[in-house]
């Protein structure tokens, strides 16, 4: 039975007076009724998905979806996407101060000089099936983490906790290069890379190639990374902080977020979307396919459109676009067919009554594939490229759950409508 069925099979109708509840005023948003205090009167929440459920208190991000707006630390991503680079963002979001505050400390060179890779690492990783999704492997390599570094494991110390999460900041780009020699058959010692930028030091590890970047793509990579590195409580950032409260260390936190991102309707989305292109391969197409995606009874969706919050455009699609409209002018990829049937397919979306009542907008994925195609980096690292953006995320909130003992263990309950208590027959000797 789907959830639609079973709602409609269990609901059951008239209210119930449950009295009094405390509400919580948020900085921002919507303020949340305290439900807690439901158990006690015989009741649970029934919120699939968690869409309305608040799981904890953060002051790292803030997304308005209905507006439009994404703020880290209370900073607009379009001005820190202008004036910050992404190291500077790393800095906010782990540590609340901007490159510049009195108290900063320079974040880029402490996190350059956590990024040498230890060899049983780089053997680790050349012994994983060439074939493996680098999804796969980065999920591997960064679960094994705990071994290469038992120290940073002590989840009770605070600076202990801020060693382990800059050091997963720093080796993830690295690991990330070694997928991608491994998936090319290629032998790489863990080498330091000329002290070149964060993004370029990064990009020169994953794109197909060996002459350098230009500093267009060098700076569609940081800018690529800053959009994507927190989003507030998204699947993957969720998974990190029920795994956290457990009191897993972070390696495996952040391992079990990685797999969270990997599905096609969160992280993958990039990836998939450029599958999706290729599929729908012509604009003569496109009109079909958009057909296909409004029927509830073929599986088929627009990969890239719709978001569980922003129910206006994606403040980073609108950033996105821009960067992918450079890239594809830098590329002399204009005429690229795969962008004509982009841009026709957001055309008739945009359009579309089906997907303006929906409030369906292309995502930042959409864009984000096509920027990423454009720079020489195949589909299958785009959602690593996520991974290693969003690690900031993961570990500004990990840091923020210990630091404010939001670290009760996460325990979702169940509406059960199996059988009944029942005696099982005995079987016969
Ligand atoms: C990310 O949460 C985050 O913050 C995530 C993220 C981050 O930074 O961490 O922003 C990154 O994951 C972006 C989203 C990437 N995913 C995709 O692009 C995959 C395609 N999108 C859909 O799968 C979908 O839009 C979701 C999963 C993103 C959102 O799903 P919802 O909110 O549960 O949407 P819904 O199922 O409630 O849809 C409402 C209606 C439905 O139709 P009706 O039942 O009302 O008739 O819209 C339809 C859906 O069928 N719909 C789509 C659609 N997305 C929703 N129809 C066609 N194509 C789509 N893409």
């Amino acid at each position: 039975m789907s959830t639609k069925q079973i709602e409609t099979a269990y609901i059951k109708a008239g209210s119930a007076d449950l009295g009094e509840f405390p509400v919580y005023g948020a900085v921002i948003g919507k303020p949340a009724i305290a439900t807690s205090a439901l158990m006690g009167k015989g009741y649970f929440t029934y919120d699939p998905g968690y869409f309305s459920t608040v799981m904890c208190t953060s002051s790292i991000t803030m997304v308005q979806g209905d507006e439009g707006v994404l703020l880290y630390r209370g900073y607009s991503i379009e001005d820190l996407a202008s004036y910050y680079t992404y190291p500077a963002v790393c800095q906010l979001l782990m540590t609340e101060k901007l490159p510049g505050d009195a108290a900063a400390v320079d974040f880029s060179e402490d996190l350059q000089a956590r990024t040498a890779i230890p060899q049983e690492l780089t053997n680790l990783i050349a012994a994983l099936p060439q074939d493996a999704h680098p999804m796969a492997m980065l999920m591997s390599a960064v679960a094994s983490l705990e071994g290469f570094y038992p120290e940073l494991c002590d989840i009770s110390n605070p600076e202990t906790r801020l060693e382990a999460a800059k050091t997963l900041l720093a080796v993830l780009p690295m690991i990330a290069s070694l997928c991608h020699a491994r998936r090319h058959g290629e032998q790489v010692a863990p080498t330091m890379r000329p002290a070149t930028t964060h993004a370029e030091d990064f990009l020169r590890g994953i794109r197909e190639g060996d002459e350098a970047p230009s500093a267009t793509l060098v700076h569609a990579m940081d800018q690529i990374l800053t959009l994507h590195a927190d989003h507030e409580q998204n699947a993957s950032t969720a998974v990190l902080r029920a795994t956290g409260s457990t009191g897993a260390n972070i390696f495996a936190c952040a391992a079990a977020a990685i797999g969270a991102l990997w599905g096609p309707a969160h992280g993958g989305a990039n990836e998939a979307c450029l599958s999706m292109l290729r599929t729908i391969g012509s604009t003569e197409k496109v009109r079909h396919f958009v057909k296909r995606a409004k029927d509830h009874d073929d599986p088929f969706r627009l990969m890239g459109f719709g978001h569980r919050v922003y129910k206006s455009y994606d403040p980073r699609a609108k950033i996105m676009r821009g960067i992918c409209h450079d890239v594809l002018k830098e590329m002399d990829k204009q005429n690229d067919p795969m962008l004509k049937v982009a841009l026709q397919l957001e055309k008739i979306a945009l359009d579309d009554p089906y997907f303006v009542e929906r409030k369906l907008y292309p995502n930042v994925d959409f864009y984000s594939g096509i920027t990423l195609n454009a720079m020489g980096i195949h589909d299958s690292f785009f959602t690593v490229i996520f991974a290693v953006a969003r690690s900031v995320g993961w570990a500004s909130h990990w840091l923020e759950m210990h630091a404010t003992e939001q670290t009760r263990i996460c325990r979702p309950r169940q509406l059960y409508i199996g059988e009944n208590k029942r005696p099982a027959p005995k079987p016969s000797a």
